[in-house]
């Protein structure tokens, strides 16, 4: 099995189901989109509000696992220095503690687990916001600034609760949206994410957004994972000038032949080299 020998997820507190892994493929798109966008900010808009906000924001970092390398494994990503600093520590970071490094602005996160808020505390360089719930914070925000991130388990679960607050900050700040999607087992789910698609498009009114989608494993994938940036409209124009869509674009297609290596060949263990051509 290419990709599924993995050691550990997280555990959801309340029913001891395993939810999410650190460091999976979702997360290393996700956290190389915000890098990228983050970085590319600062390029446009040098001295502008660069402020970070992340109303489930995790931990500040979790183990680097054996998987989490050998998906990383010639994609290049390990070589930014930003990276690299967790790595050395044997850390994969959160998509905050990379904000943090970043920008070194004001950096403010909530979580709804008690532990990573203390957790949280204990980190220099962030603010957790006093809230009793990362929606209600991002709801209690309709003209919130800077960056957004919202990284919730199951957004496809609550969007149409959710989705009308997350676009009403998005005509105030950039919001990158993290969305677990398992249309691909068809029927109802897919049906889910049509509508959520058709709202997403009515809902920007012309604003637009970039897609970025990755298979949820490289063994027999039953989802995917999608990121979506929705620029702020005073940096849409400059996302539009298709440097930050191709670095973003190039970034996914990097991450996506690194899966595509994993599922599409197996030598089954009985060569003792590399194959030509790997
Ligand atoms: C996918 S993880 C986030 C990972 C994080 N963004 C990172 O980069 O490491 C989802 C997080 O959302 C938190 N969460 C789930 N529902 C929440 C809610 N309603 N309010 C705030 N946090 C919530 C969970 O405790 C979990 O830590």
């Amino acid at each position: 099995m290419a990709d599924s020998d993995w050691t550990w997820k997280e555990r959801d507190g309340g029913s001891g189901r395993l939810l999410y892994e650190p460091g999976n493929w979702g997360d290393l798109l996700k956290n190389l989109w915000v890098f990228l966008v983050l970085q590319w900010l600062l390029e446009v808009r040098p001295g502008q509000d660069t402020s970070y906000s992340d109303p489930f924001a995790g931990a500040p970092a979790y183990p680097l696992t054996r998987n989490t390398v050998k998906r990383l494994a010639g994609t290049g990503i390990g070589k930014q220095p930003v990276f690299a600093a967790f790595f050395e520590r044997g850390l994969w970071p959160s998509a905050a503690s990379l904000a943090r490094c970043l920008t070194r602005g004001v950096c403010q996160v909530y979580d709804q687990e008690a532990g990573r808020r203390d957790e949280w505390r204990s980190q220099a360089g962030f603010s957790l916001v006093e809230v009793a719930d990362g929606w209600e914070w991002l709801a209690q925000t309709p003209t919130g600034k800077g960056f957004w991130l919202v990284d919730p388990y199951d957004f496809l679960a609550v969007w149409e609760e959710w989705l009308p607050s997350l676009l009403t900050l998005a005509k105030h700040a950039t919001v990158q949206l993290y969305v677990y999607n398992r249309s691909a087992g068809g029927g109802a789910q897919l049906a889910n994410y049509r509508r959520f698609r058709a709202a997403l498009e009515e809902g920007r009114d012309g604003l637009g957004y970039l897609r970025g989608r990755l298979a949820s494993d490289a063994f027999l994938p039953r989802a995917h994972h999608e990121v979506f940036l929705l620029p702020a409209p005073g940096v849409v124009e400059a996302a539009a000038d298709r440097v930050l869509a191709g670095r973003l674009a190039e970034a996914t297609r990097v991450l996506s032949r690194a899966q595509e290596k994993m599922y599409q060949f197996e030598t089954g263990g009985f060569t003792t080299g590399p194959v030509e051509g790997s």
